[in-house]
């Protein structure tokens, strides 16, 4: 019986144990996933401890994705990051990666597979950590330019010099200019998300075949995401990277790679619209 689980500061809202527990029946493999409510003062001690508390590994989510990344042994891209949300133990040492990057970019794919994103340019609104995995993502897969907007400049400021000149800082107030030339838009705030404020802007001057995707999946279609495809654009939500991040971590523990299904998309849809 291999264990895994999901560790959080609170946790009640994950549903990664949903996903996770979906394909451990679905591939019939002897496992669990849990969710564990673990404190900030004892990430450390829990994860020092996490063979002796009978898990294989797990995920990290907020407040712990740069804590763990110090605990763990970070991989290459997790060292870029600074950050971790998938641990797992070889040879007893425990291993640290990120798996939002490549959740983004494989759901991203998945619903705008035409996109062509080599040399072009996109627009990423947010400096956080989302912003950084997604980022670094796009620059790894050759993306020309990226230009950034966050409504605390110093941050879009920083990360433009940790990412280097394919990112240029962009004010807040230009948002809306800068959106034409773009490939891409990409919403990596909370903004849209229920109980949020909305992200007040007018899509007129971004082409119309740029791809629009937004990492708010309550609710599941954002009015930036409603916005986009009224006016033709392919459209990607954030439930998509939410699933997709999750293969990589299952495929580690359990050893099988698992699928994205409309099947599964739909169970946790329904969740999503239970919450809400
Ligand atoms: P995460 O790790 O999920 O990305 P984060 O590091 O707290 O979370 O980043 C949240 C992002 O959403 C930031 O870019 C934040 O902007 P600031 O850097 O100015 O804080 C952005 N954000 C959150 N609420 C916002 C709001 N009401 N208006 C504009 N941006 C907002």
């Amino acid at each position: 019986m291999i264990r895994a689980c999901v560790i959080g500061w609170p946790i009640a809202h994950s549903r990664s144990p949903l996903i996770h527990g979906h394909w451990l029946e679905k591939y019939a493999i002897q496992g669990a996933y849990e969710k564990k409510a673990v404190e900030p003062q004892h990430l450390k001690d829990f994860l020092n401890n996490l063979a002796h508390h009978g898990y294989a590994g797990c995920n990290v989510t907020i407040p712990h994705k740069e804590a763990a990344f110090h605990i763990a042994r970070p991989d290459a891209l997790a060292t870029r990051l600074g950050a971790a949300n998938t641990l797992y133990l070889r040879d007893g040492i425990l291993h640290a990666t990120s798996t939002d990057g490549e959740g983004f970019m494989a759901s991203l794919k998945a619903d705008a597979p035409g996109l062509v994103l080599v040399g072009k340019s996109a627009l990423v609104i947010g400096a956080g950590g989302a912003a950084r995995a997604i980022i670094l993502a796009l620059l790894d897969h050759g993306i020309g330019h990226i230009d950034l907007v966050n409504r605390t400049p110093e941050r879009a400021r920083e990360l433009s010099r940790h990412f280097g000149n394919r990112v240029t800082p962009i004010a807040w107030d230009r948002l809306e200019q800068a959106l034409e030339n773009q490939s891409l838009l990409v919403n990596t705030t909370s903004l849209g998300m229920a109980g949020q404020p909305t992200l007040a802007i007018r899509l007129d001057r971004l082409p119309l075949e740029a791809a629009v995707a937004d990492i708010v999946y309550v609710p599941l279609e954002t009015p930036l995401l409603k916005q986009a495809a009224l006016r033709g654009h392919p459209t990607s939500g954030g439930l998509g990277m939410l699933l997709h991040q999750a293969v990589a971590g299952f495929e580690l523990w359990f050893g099988t790679r698992p699928q994205v299904t409309p099947e599964l998309r739909a169970l946790v849809e329904a969740d999503v619209r239970k919450t809400m």
